[in-house]
């Protein structure tokens, strides 16, 4: 019997390895398709809130755009946080959903804990646990951590286990690109790998594509990242080559050319995925001068905080506010968010900064960068600079509002134009336009 027909008769399950937005998306997604799914993570508070039908992640509400109660109710999505409960006979299909990096470099302790978790089940099952690994993975990590591990384990891939590597595109701020609708890249180990990673993808993903092996599915990720790392950094150097020039209309512009994307230049790439990419693939290259274009990428990436700050310390502001932590707008994950250096270098001017940002609380602010949150828009009269680095929805309000309680600011730099159709005098750039630095 195929996989799909077996996980459908509701005798067999799905394990998920960590529940955040990867493997919760995971264990809904399948549920929906009526597949029973269990999540394991070492969050207790996640496991609490899946089992009592509540999401852990509020910001994915829109972006699933249905309740988890009712999976909840029918059985189909349950989490625990005992991992014994996972390694049974009746787990045919592991996804792995964990992190796999830290402090903005590859960390594999997750990976290695969970296939040591999972490497616990029975060798001589009937049928062959299937492993996914969905988490970002440098090029060469299975050759180099995962197959080994797995061999000191004394599992034979390809017969007491089979394993693929396909990656995730997920874009948990539009509905549409998710998990069903997103094109999906997987390869795997061997032929029984392949045809059944096939049978259990097909059941939520409607377009997948199929590597020839593990390590070009593997690589696809970080090579896929590290184009849009470069795109993203282009605008930026080219936005620093002319700053007299509207650089960002000239960009969107550019973006009208059938086979040209639009990017706008910015305080630099934040999250999980673009900003890790070109580090990833560096870190399997030996001699890095061969791939001087992303060495490059990331040195003026990361650049862009520095200058940023400096250019404000030029002016003589000294009061700033920023609004909005996250690294992309209305979404609460402050993952590398480029926010972070940028206000240490401000603070590091000197500069007196404080942050606001709806999704996160007083305390995670102070964590994550150093800094005190302000009242909005009650405080917006207090600064001297503006930085709105992401477009939430919380920061659009009444006109009259935002233009009274911004008219004495010297500088207002909107990252995503989420203050562009105010009427803010010329005060008000968009980061890239003619004089924003
Ligand atoms: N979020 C995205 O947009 C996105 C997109 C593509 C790929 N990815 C990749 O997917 C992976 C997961 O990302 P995420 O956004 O879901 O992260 P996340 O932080 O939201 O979730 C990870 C979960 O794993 C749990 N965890 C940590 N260590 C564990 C362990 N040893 N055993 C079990 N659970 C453990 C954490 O408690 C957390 O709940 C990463 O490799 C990331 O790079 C993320």
């Amino acid at each position: 019997m195929n996989y799909k027909s077996l996980l459908k008769s509701k005798k067999f399950k799905i394990a998920v390895w960590g529940t955040g937005y990867i493997g919760l998306s995971t264990m809904v997604y399948f549920a929906k398709k009526k597949i029973k799914c269990v999540g394991y993570d070492i969050n207790k508070d996640k496991i609490k809130k899946i089992n009592s039908g509540t999401l852990p992640l509020e910001d994915l509400k829109k972006w699933f755009g249905f309740d988890i109660k009712g999976l909840v109710k029918q059985n189909y999505l349950k989490a625990t946080s005992n991992y014994k409960n996972l390694i049974s006979e009746d787990f045919l299909v592991h996804f792995i959903a964990i992190p796999t990096e830290r402090n903005g470099k590859p960390y594999y302790k997750p990976l290695i804990n969970v296939l040591n978790n999972i490497s616990k089940i029975k060798k001589d099952r009937k049928q062959t646990p299937l492993v996914i690994v969905e988490s970002t993975l440098a090029p060469k990590v299975s050759d180099k951590k995962i197959i080994p591990f797995l061999k000191r384990k004394k599992l034979i891939i390809g017969k007491n286990i089979l394993l693929s590597i396909a990656p995730r595109r997920d874009w948990f701020i539009e509905g549409g690109k998710n998990l069903e609708n997103l094109d999906r890249v997987y390869g795997s180990t061997d032929k029984k790998s392949t045809k059944v990673t096939k049978d259990v993808l097909s059941i939520v993903c409607k377009k997948l594509h199929t590597a020839s092996s593990y390590k070009v599915s593997e690589m696809v990720k970080s090579v896929e990242n590290a184009y849009r790392h470069m795109d993203i950094t282009l605008a930026n150097q080219l936005s620093l080559a002319f700053p007299k020039d509207n650089m960002r209309e000239v960009l969107k512009l550019v973006g009208t050319k059938w086979n040209v994307e639009a990017f706008h230049p910015g305080i630099g790439a934040g999250g999980y995925c673009i900003p890790l990419s070109s580090r990833y693939i560096l870190s399997q290259v030996k001699n890095i001068n061969k791939l001087s274009l992303l060495r490059e990428t990331i040195k003026t990436d990361d650049g862009m905080g520095k200058l940023i700050a400096n250019s404000i310390a030029k002016r003589g502001l000294k009061k700033i506010g920023i609004l909005g932590l996250s690294y992309k707008g209305d979404l609460k994950v402050s993952v590398l968010s480029k926010v972070i250096p940028l206000i240490k270098h401000l603070t590091k001017k000197r500069l007196k900064v404080k942050l606001y940002d709806p999704y996160f609380s007083k305390k995670e602010i102070y964590e994550a960068a150093k800094v005190k949150v302000f009242n909005f828009p009650k405080d917006l009269p207090n600064f001297d600079c503006l930085i709105i680095s992401v477009d939430h929805k919380q920061f659009k309000i009444p006109k009259k509002i935002l233009e009274n309680h911004t008219k004495n600011c010297k500088l207002i730099i909107d990252h995503d134009g989420a203050w562009k159709k105010y009427n803010l005098k010329n005060n008000y750039h968009l980061s890239g336009d003619d004089g924003w630095l």
